[in-house]
């Protein structure tokens, strides 16, 4: 309960028993009336580091929600074994696999999560909401209103680096024919787009990364070397053969915040999942890709 005053204190956007602070009873939380509500302290840190994805709707392949009491004491959809909670205590210590996906949270943070699970999960009066990412709720659109101007791959007085932003590319440089092409390319180790938005189509430029200079592509290998990609004024990126071994893991790293993957590709064909209708995955099965890389 230490913490509680001091976190609930910093954030407003979590309902926090404080009187100053706006509560979010569970009653108005649409279809989860009957539910029980968690520590504020508990429901501060699965708002800000957890329920972007296992919210509702879940985002990301997370597979279950974690909002409620009765989120966190159901048995883990993977390890039924345990329920989310004690998974949760888990893998929020797993370096290896941690969550969040981005990177192990502060000491004092995971303590509030274990000590809360050690207690045998008291309820409380705060629920965690699905905090809203306008990024990944928005509609189709092209955000930049540029397109790379024509058909062929060389245009005059745009860079190489920037073609067909949006399109998978070591597919088409060593297709070329498929698409319509006369020339091969090289093939990249690592090749995408990032954008500002979720659905944008093929051929649109994403961030200008001449402008957002903070934003940066992490790729770590199986071997544990790193890369930082910086996406171009079309926002593409690409690593040229570098000897990475895969599988690897990617995020997007800005000023503003991180948005990791949390599943390891083989491909660096980052474009091929990152489609427009977020539809594409790893070859069929598990999750999807929620749509295009998206700058945090
Ligand atoms: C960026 C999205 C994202 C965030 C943020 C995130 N998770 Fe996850 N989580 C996932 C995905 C995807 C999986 C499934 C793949 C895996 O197990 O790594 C997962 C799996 C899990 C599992 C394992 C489920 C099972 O049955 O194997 C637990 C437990 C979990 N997350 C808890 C948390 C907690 C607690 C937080 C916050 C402290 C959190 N996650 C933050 C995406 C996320
Ligand atoms: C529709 C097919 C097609 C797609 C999609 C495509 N390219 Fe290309 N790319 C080409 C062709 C053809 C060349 C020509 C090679 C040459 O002229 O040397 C090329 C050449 C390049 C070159 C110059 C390489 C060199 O060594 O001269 C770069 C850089 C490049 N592409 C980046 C990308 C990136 C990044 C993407 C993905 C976002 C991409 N391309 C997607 C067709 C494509
Ligand atoms: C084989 C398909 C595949 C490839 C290749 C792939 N991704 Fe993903 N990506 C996914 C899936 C599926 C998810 C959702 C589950 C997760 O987070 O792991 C995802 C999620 C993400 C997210 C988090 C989404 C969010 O906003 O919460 C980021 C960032 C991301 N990928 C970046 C990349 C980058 C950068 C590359 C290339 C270097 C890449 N991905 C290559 C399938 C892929």
């Amino acid at each position: 309960m230490r913490f509680a005053m001091l976190v609930c204190l910093s954030l407003v956007s979590v309902g926090c028993s404080s009187d100053s602070d706006t509560k979010t009873p569970v009653q108005d939380d649409g279809g989860t009336t009957s539910l029980t509500a968690l520590p504020c302290e508990v429901a501060v840190i699965a708002e800000t580091h957890c329920t972007q994805c296992h919210g509702d709707p879940l985002r990301s392949g997370a597979p279950q929600a974690l909002l409620t009491l009765e989120h966190w004491a159901a048995p883990a959809p993977v390890e039924a074994s345990q329920s989310n909670a004690q998974l949760s205590v888990a893998r929020m210590g797993d370096a290896d696999q941690p969550m969040p996906p981005a990177g192990l949270l502060s000491e004092e943070e995971r303590a509030v999560i274990a000590d809360w699970v050690a207690a045998g999960m008291p309820a409380g009066e705060c629920s965690a909401a699905t905090p809203a990412d306008p990024a990944l709720d928005a509609a189709p659109t092209c955000s930049s209103m540029v397109f790379w101007p024509a058909p062929e791959h060389h245009v005059t007085g745009k860079p190489d680096a920037e073609m067909f932003p949006g399109m998978p590319c070591t597919d088409c440089h060593l297709d070329p024919f498929a698409y319509g092409q006369n020339e091969s390319g090289p093939a990249f180790d690592v090749g995408g787009t990032v954008y500002p938005s979720v659905h944008e189509p093929d051929n649109c430029n994403g961030i200008d990364g001449g402008l957002l200079t903070d934003v940066v592509v992490h790729i770590e290998d199986a071997t544990g070397a790193t890369w930082d990609l910086q996406p171009n004024a079309a926002g593409n990126f690409h690593l040229e053969m570098a000897g990475l071994v895969p599988p690897y893991s990617a995020k997007v790293i800005s000023n503003n915040g991180v948005r990791a993957m949390s599943l390891k590709p083989m491909s660096g064909e980052c474009n091929a999942c990152h489609s427009e209708s977020g539809s594409n995955g790893f070859e069929g099965v598990g999750p999807v890709a929620p749509g295009r890389i998206v700058v945090p």
